[in-house]
């Protein structure tokens, strides 16, 4: 049986392609391995968001240069494949620095990797046309050994690309318009996840909450609608999304967060900055207090909300007064958890092209005090659920024998003492203690949420 390496970078959509593309050369007689080296086919599922994660693809294809001449010294072929944003955004480029690779494929184009890798056979290709059809109708349903080898919680792309064009972002360019998955599949693909044993959903986007799908009846669902259809899925307990845009609230969608236990009280919403002129030069559509109003209203439909963000230091252009804005948004909102990054100019995009770019120094600065005050918001947050009681999601054994590890509501790594219960379970849990990755707890009871 040929064996195939799959790495990916980046976003959790990478993660979800990556298993399709395994699921798909399944299909195919590969048998997937987690080591390189033995590898017939090595695909790199590659990120662009941030010039850092670019660079690292072509250092790493140096390695994969050497792995495949040492291969082929013993007479194994080697075939590799850069798939993913990277890939769409690089193209013809990728063969021309990166010697070793054999296809670039395009987040959309992926289901046509045999055909691909057939036609390899005598050139190098490039594939990363927008198709007109959906590669979704085209890659095959995993096994159900597959989707339970992969645990009890469970990435679902229901909606991809992005219409926002903030300005410092490729995502529109790489991954092209948003198009939204019609809910019947989605619910198809729901449906045989819980048929395996997946108990947690998150469901995927580059801009989630944008989700209009067409809905069985013909007409446009919104994501506040699709999560109550999906609550109704026997098994399915557990509902996240993300990424969400703070434009894309709506009231549909925050009257989930109150109607459905289903529905996680943890929201991922970046916010990016919290001054209103570098908000306004990004693009984004809103002020500083029109994202502090907001979370107000999520909150009073769900007090328990815990809220996540990504930031962007050094924007052109921006000044110390506007830094000093992001750190007091992040003193008025408070983050359970966070991403925060220096601002990499990405070719292509409008910002890229503003003369003001910050000296790296600066930058580097700002982002230790940002990250620096975020981390102190996320164990604060961490430690205020000591003697509380959680549901906890057990997804697996624990570090040691006797103990079972899970997801807490607001996605904290809980380790447990308890042997009595099985993966899959949800339990309620009193919080012991906090360490810095994860916290430590007692079972106490059965779980409250109760499967649909
Ligand atoms: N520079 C730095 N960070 C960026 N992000 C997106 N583009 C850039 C860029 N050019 C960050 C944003 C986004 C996250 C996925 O990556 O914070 O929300
Ligand atoms: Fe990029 Fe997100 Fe803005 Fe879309 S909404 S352009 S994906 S940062």
């Amino acid at each position: 049986m040929k064996k195939v390496f799959v790495k990916s970078y980046g976003c959790q959509m990478n993660v979800y392609d990556a298993e399709r593309m395994a699921d798909m050369l399944a299909t195919e007689g590969y048998s997937e391995t987690k080591a390189m080296e033995e590898a017939d086919l090595v695909i790199l599922n590659t990120c662009h968001i941030r010039e850092k994660a670019a660079e690292k693809v072509y250092s790493e294809l140096g390695r994969v240069r050497e792995l495949k001449k040492e291969r082929e010294a013993s007479g194994q072929e080697t075939k590799v494949v850069v798939a993913g944003c990277v890939a769409q955004a690089e193209g013809k480029e990728i063969l021309r620095r990166a010697p070793a690779v054999d296809v670039v494929v395009g987040p959309q184009n992926y289901h046509n990797l045999p055909a691909l890798l057939n036609k390899s056979r005598s050139e190098r290709v490039v594939d990363t046309e927008f198709p007109i059809e959906d590669k979704f109708d085209h890659l095959p349903a995993p096994s159900k050994a597959r989707t339970r080898s992969r645990g009890v919680s469970a990435f679902l792309t229901i909606q991809e690309g992005c219409d926002k064009f903030c300005t410092f972002c490729v995502v529109p360019y790489t991954r092209g318009a948003e198009v939204s998955r019609p809910v019947a599949k989605i619910l198809d693909e729901a449906l045989r996840l819980a048929d395996a044993g997946v108990r947690e959903l998150t469901l995927i986007g580059q801009n989630v909450n944008a989700y209009h799908g067409e809905g069985p009846d013909g007409s446009v669902w919104s994501l506040g609608r699709l999560l109550h259809r999906l609550a109704e899925v026997p098994g399915i307990a557990r509902l996240r999304y993300t990424t969400s845009h703070p434009r894309d609230m709506d009231d549909e969608l925050i009257a989930a967060h109150r109607d459905l236990p289903a529905v996680m009280p943890y929201l991922h919403l970046p916010v990016q900055s919290g001054s209103d002129r570098i908000l306004d030069v990004m693009n984004r559509k809103h002020t500083g207090d029109e994202y502090r109003r907001l979370i107000e209203r999520i909150r009073k439909a769900q007090p328990r909300l815990a809220l996540s963000s990504d930031f962007i230091v050094g924007f052109p252009g921006e000044t110390d007064a506007e830094f000093e804005e992001t750190m007091r948004l992040v003193a008025d909102v408070g983050f359970a958890s966070s991403f925060s990054f220096k601002y990499s100019p990405r070719p292509g995009t409008p910002a890229a092209e503003i003369d003001a770019q910050v000296p790296e120094p600066v930058k580097a600065e700002r982002l230790a005090r940002l990250q620096n005050l975020l981390e102190i918001q996320r164990q604060a947050f961490n430690h205020g659920t000591v003697g509380q009681t959680l549901d906890v999601l057990l997804e697996k054994p624990g570090r040691h024998p006797g103990q079972m590890a899970g997801k807490s509501p607001y996605l904290q790594a809980v380790q447990i003492e308890t042997d009595r219960h099985a993966v899959g379970e949800i339990v309620t849990v009193r919080i012991t203690q906090a360490g810095s990755n994860s916290l430590f707890g007692e079972w106490v009871g059965p779980g409250s949420q109760v499967a649909a």
